[in-house]
């Protein structure tokens, strides 16, 4: 029997601006004339917050404003606030020349009262180091406080100019249609999601809504917590902290399959020519969804701008929705 050929590789051309040889970030406009990047970098951290992770995901955030990322996403919650302290704290130190940033950051579940929420808004300005932000999303809903209280609250502090844009997080359909009742001058413009090839059960079911409705589904974890970028593939252990709210993406009875169509994804990547990750963005990307995606180290950055630039084909995106999907070729 004679061996396989390797796949033929096509070699990766990641469209520049031409001047500064950054790849370009499409900015997508939103209702109200907000103009929202197309993909951007997420903060979460994953509850890594030594010392040692701090430095790290400074660096991380630094190549991420030299490399031309616009649209930083951090949470209260990250790491206690830390997440939103150290972003504010490296972006105080680029450069007066680089492009104006994006900002987001999320209002506590915990927090959904209106004097909370103001509360909760001037604590994160005074650790982003701003006097606004360009977004503020609801992080979850609270079934105990009422969308009433909390959109009103949301839309006094629009007016008073210190958020750009109102956004949700993790709202289903019947939440976002409660949610829209409560605005009067300004709209919903975000919906932030878990959305991914493989998991696509909190997205799918507002998509249609959120098309119709000119709401942007802002896509988190979009590599699957790295499968999607090839982690993992090969056997590395998946750490405690990665596992944890993956919503079942490593349970045993589910990783075993996950792994196998990881793996046939990332031969429909090497096949194409194109990093594993561009199939991911781009699949979410061709779905209207901006992805936010993680990123511990300055090289995944790099990885993440290498794939935003090397567009897969149309016939590419379809196989590889099938095979996340099990359908067998
Ligand atoms: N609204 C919400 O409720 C909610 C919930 C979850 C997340 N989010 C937001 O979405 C962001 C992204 O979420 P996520 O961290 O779950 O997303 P993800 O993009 O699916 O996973 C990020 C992880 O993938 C790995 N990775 C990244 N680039 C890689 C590469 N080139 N090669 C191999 N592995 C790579 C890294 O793991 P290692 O760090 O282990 O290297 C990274 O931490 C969060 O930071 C947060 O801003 C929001």
């Amino acid at each position: 029997m004679t061996a396989r050929p390797p796949p033929k590789r096509r070699p990766v051309r990641p469209p520049t601006d031409g001047e500064s040889g950054q790849p370009e970030i499409e900015t997508l406009p939103l209702p109200g004339g907000v103009g929202h990047p197309a993909v951007g970098m997420g903060l979460w951290g994953l509850g890594r917050w030594t010392t040692e992770d701090e430095l790290r995901t400074k660096t991380t955030i630094a190549r991420a404003v030299e490399r031309g990322v616009r649209w930083f996403d951090t949470a209260e919650v990250y790491g206690g606030g830390r997440s939103e302290r150290i972003l504010g704290d490296v972006l105080a130190r680029a450069v007066p020349a680089a492009p104006p940033f994006y900002l987001a950051t999320k209002v506590s579940w915990e927090h959904l009262r209106p004097s909370q929420i103001r509360a909760a808004l001037v604590n994160s300005l005074e650790r982003l180091g701003r006097s606004s932000v360009d977004e503020y999303l609801v992080h979850a809903p609270d079934v105990r406080v009422p969308l009433a209280e909390t959109l009103p609250a949301l839309e006094a502090l629009w007016k008073e100019r210190r958020i750009g844009a109102i956004g949700v997080s993790n709202f289903g359909l019947e939440e976002l249609e409660e949610a829209e009742r409560h605005l009067g001058e300004t709209r919903l413009v975000v919906n932030q999601v878990r959305y991914n090839l493989f998991d696509r059960d909190e997205a799918e079911p507002v998509q249609e809504y959120c098309r119709k409705r000119g709401i942007l589904i802002e896509a988190y974890s979009p590599l699957a917590r790295g499968v999607l970028a090839g982690r993992y593939l090969d056997g590395r252990p998946v750490a405690p902290e990665v596992k944890r709210f993956a919503h079942r993406l490593f349970d045993p009875d589910r990783l075993p399959e996950i792994l196998a169509r990881g793996r046939a994804l990332r031969d429909l990547a090497a096949d194409a020519g194109v990093p594993m990750a561009s199939i991911a963005l781009h699949w979410l990307r061709a779905r209207g969804a901006a992805p936010v995606v993680g990123a511990s180290r300055p090289e995944q950055i790099d990885d993440l701008l290498a794939a935003w630039a090397a567009r897969p084909s149309d016939a590419v995106l379809e196989r590889a929705d099938a095979i996340a999907r099990g359908v067998r070729a």
